[in-house]
């Protein structure tokens, strides 16, 4: 086996040696051949890099989707099936689902296409196309008049000039094309995605919760990892191959590729790569960032979401229903919580704050070696805005985690005024309209996951945290009845507005529909507390966007100045969920002193971990049934065991989640899932000897569908080997 060890990299570059660990980034598919191709070879890849990346003829690249808005997915047949994780496919299945045949719980696996269930709103995105389009938007930018100076990260500005330079015929004649510019290095280069959208994707196979989120939040974020994270959907087209919405006569995609299978597995040490859509990092983070990150938005997340978490919890243990109401609701919420605790602890233990301090200060000696003032000065003006927001950052984090996202019902529908007007009015067809628009909004909110119980429970403790830390100065004006009208009990006050409000029952709005007036809709308590947190939510974002302007160019000069000191080559931009290829090897680690985890799990630890009285580590009967007769099929290691999962030094973040993790040859060996605790703290800074990407093994995946479900028909769509 190949022993180079190519791990440190170094690059002479303006007086300067860089180090660069060979598994550290996530690389830009074209500028992969001339940042990071060499490497790629020398630990073993035995692809071009054209194999990998064509801008005009077919490539592994193509085989690479986006599932859903947040997860990555890969395309495995002929016919259109896509592998993604369980839990991005978690919410689709969770609306599938009910009380009568609770998915979630029992699995589903679709024997026929016609068994297979479509999910409106599920799109799949395909990357046509990628070009460098810096000049365009640089020459653009210095001809428009640009008032607030943010042009030049503006998704609408830049996306606009995306459609003006495909001109509209194209993208008429393209059914389900969009277009979009972004940009990367903070703004310091901009390219062009050609992107194509399906929105029939339907959901073929999931395992039960107790294999696909075994483990579930104990576990999450943590290595050794037991988990077989995985779900499987399907794409559908209309008869010429398009895009089109959901149609009884639309066909399984013929896609232009899809990935061979290998149940080969690989060793320590091997190459490994992965390709997918890493969401957002902050690897040019200055120390005063890394500090705000951790003080504030991170601090605050932690106390609030422990409390909501609790009381949802609580609700969703004492009822089924409310159970899987929540489930989607409860897992992304504890899933961020227990990445800011991730994220904390590797701050604090492993001195990022003096990891970046050295970057600026490297950068400000050699700036005044060279005589470059502006980045100094760039460094300057972070330290100064990130002193300068500290209060309203801290005012705008409470608001957002405690009450936006933390009360549901402070989303309650705002914006009234045509309904008020139209009942003042005297016609009756504009008055139906109206009423009938209110009804959509209030039924989205009174949706099917929405349990009032629970959410007036998690009310009463947000808004007793909030108060008690925030000064009634700064709270949403509303607030003030609290103490008014209800003696400071917000108990009290919580019961009366669901009692009260139209929003706080379908009863009530059943009422109020029937005999709509203006008066009940100025009065109502609910709408008045959501119009007063949306107000302030308004108001902290105007104060807070102040700072943008300078903040945004400060950061753009700092890692230009970077760039300029290093030299390109040596670094990836931060992650912004465009398409991304990182590289490693399959490797255990050493988490602490005298400790080592290896980087292969198998069922016997599936095994070691059940525990029939936790729901969280219930082990489904007939998994220990094949596990007793060892009915393993072709998917077991030499040694006989089971493999489940296996880490590597692959550089990933969230929106990684079901990225196809391939081998030298660009055969998929496991699907991405996860990432260690000592790696969470890995979006602002990579450490290679503690961060690794968690993956489920491939052949636990076919196992599953093989042996566990017996859909065999969709093995035979594959081509595995
Ligand atoms: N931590 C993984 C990711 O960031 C998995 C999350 C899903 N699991 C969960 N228990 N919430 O998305
Ligand atoms: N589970 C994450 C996701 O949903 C990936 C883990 C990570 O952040 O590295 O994308």
């Amino acid at each position: 086996m190949l022993k180079i060890r190519v791990f440190l990299l170094f690059v002479f570059v303006g007086g300067l040696f860089v180090q660069t660990r060979a598994d550290e980034g996530m690389w830009l598919l074209p500028l992969l051949k001339q940042q990071r191709f060499a490497e790629m070879q020398a630990l073993g890849l035995k692809l071009q890099d054209y194999d990998i990346y064509h801008p005009d003829n077919s490539s592994l690249k193509d085989a690479v989707v986006v599932f859903g808005s947040g997860c990555t997915g890969e395309v495995v047949s002929p016919n259109g099936l896509v592998l993604t994780n369980h839990h991005c496919g978690y919410s689709w299945i969770q609306q599938q689902s009910s009380l009568a045949h609770d998915y979630l719980t029992d699995g589903f696996w679709a024997m026929t296409k016609a068994q297979e269930l479509p999910n409106p709103g599920l799109t799949v995105t395909f990357i046509e196309k990628i070009e460098d389009v810096t000049d365009y938007v640089l020459s653009h930018l210095k001809q428009d008049p640009d008032s607030t100076g943010m042009n030049f990260l503006s998704p609408r500005y830049l996306n606009n000039l995306a459609r003006e330079k495909t001109g509209p015929a194209f993208l008429q004649e393209h059914i389900g094309v969009e277009v979009e510019i972004k940009p990367f290095y903070g703004g310091n280069q901009y390219f062009m995605f050609t992107k194509k959208i399906y929105s029939d994707v339907r959901l073929v196979g999931a395992p039960p919760s107790s294999i696909g989120k075994f483990g579930a939040d104990t576990d999450n974020w943590m290595w050794p990892r037991h988990t077989g994270d995985f779900s499987v959907f399907r794409i559908y087209a209309d008869a010429n191959g398009n895009p089109a919405p959901y149609s009884e006569t639309n066909v399984p995609l013929h896609p232009k590729r899809w990935f061979k299978i290998s149940t080969q597995g690989i060793e320590d040490d091997d190459f490994a790569m992965m390709i997918g859509f890493p969401g957002r990092t902050y690897k040019y983070y200055t120390s005063w960032e890394v500090a705000e990150r951790r003080d504030i938005d991170n601090a605050v997340r932690i106390n609030i979401r422990n409390l909501r978490q609790e009381a949802m919890l609580e609700e969703m243990l004492k009822d089924p229903a409310v159970r899987i109401q929540y489930a989607s609701k409860y897992a992304s919420s504890t899933n961020a919580y227990k990445n800011a605790i991730g994220t904390n602890w590797a701050i604090n233990k492993r001195n990022f704050e003096q990891v970046k301090r050295e970057e600026q200060e490297k950068l400000i000696l050699w700036s005044k070696q060279l005589d470059k003032p502006e980045y100094p000065k760039a460094i300057q003006t972070l330290e100064r805005i990130v002193s300068a927001r500290k209060d309203l950052r801290f005012r705008s984090w409470m608001l957002d985690e405690a009450l936006s996202r933390g009360i549901e019902f402070a989303s309650a529908p705002v914006t009234l005024k045509p309904l008020i007007d139209a009942l003042n009015g005297k016609d009756k067809a504009a008055q139906e309209k109206e009423i009938h628009f209110f009804s959509t909004l209030v039924n989205h909110f009174l949706n099917k996951n929405y349990s009032p119980e629970t959410d007036m429970k998690i009310a009463k403790v947000m808004l007793k945290e909030y108060r008690s830390i925030i000064p009634a100065a700064s709270q949403p004006a509303y607030f003030a009845q609290i103490d008014k009208q209800y003696k400071g009990d917000i108990d009290r006050f919580v019961e009366a507005i669901f009692k009260h409000s139209i929003f706080g029952s379908e009863t009530n709005f059943n009422a109020f529909i029937k005999h709509p007036t203006v008066k009940a809709l100025e009065k109502d308590p609910m709408f008045l507390f959501a119009k007063s947190v949306q107000d302030e939510r308004k108001a902290l974002t105007e104060a807070l966007n102040t700072f943008d302007t300078d903040y945004a160019s400060a950061h753009h000069d700092y890692v230009k100045g970077l760039l300029e000191m290093y030299g390109d080559r040596a670094n990836f931009p931060d992650a912004n969920s465009t398409l991304r290829l990182t590289y490693g090897q399959k490797k255990g680690y050493a988490p602490r002193d005298a400790d080592y985890y290896q980087s292969q799990t198998t069922l016997e630890g599936v095994m070691e971990k059940e525990d029939p009285n936790n729901w969280e580590f219930v082990v489904p009967q007939r998994l220990k049934d094949l596990y007793d007769a060892r009915d393993f099929g072709p998917y077991c290691l030499k040694d006989g065991r089971m493999p489940v999962a296996f880490a590597a030094t692959t550089h990933s973040t969230g929106g990684n989640s079901g990225s196809p993790v391939l081998n030298n040859k660009g055969e998929l060996i496991g699907i991405n899932f996860d990432r260690n605790w000592e790696g969470v703290g890995g979006d602002l800074q990579y450490l290679p000897d503690y961060q690794r990407s968690i993956i489920v093994d491939i052949r636990y995946v076919l196992f599953i569908i093989d042996k566990y479900a017996g859909a065999v028909h969709l093995l035979e769509e594959m081509d595995v080997k």
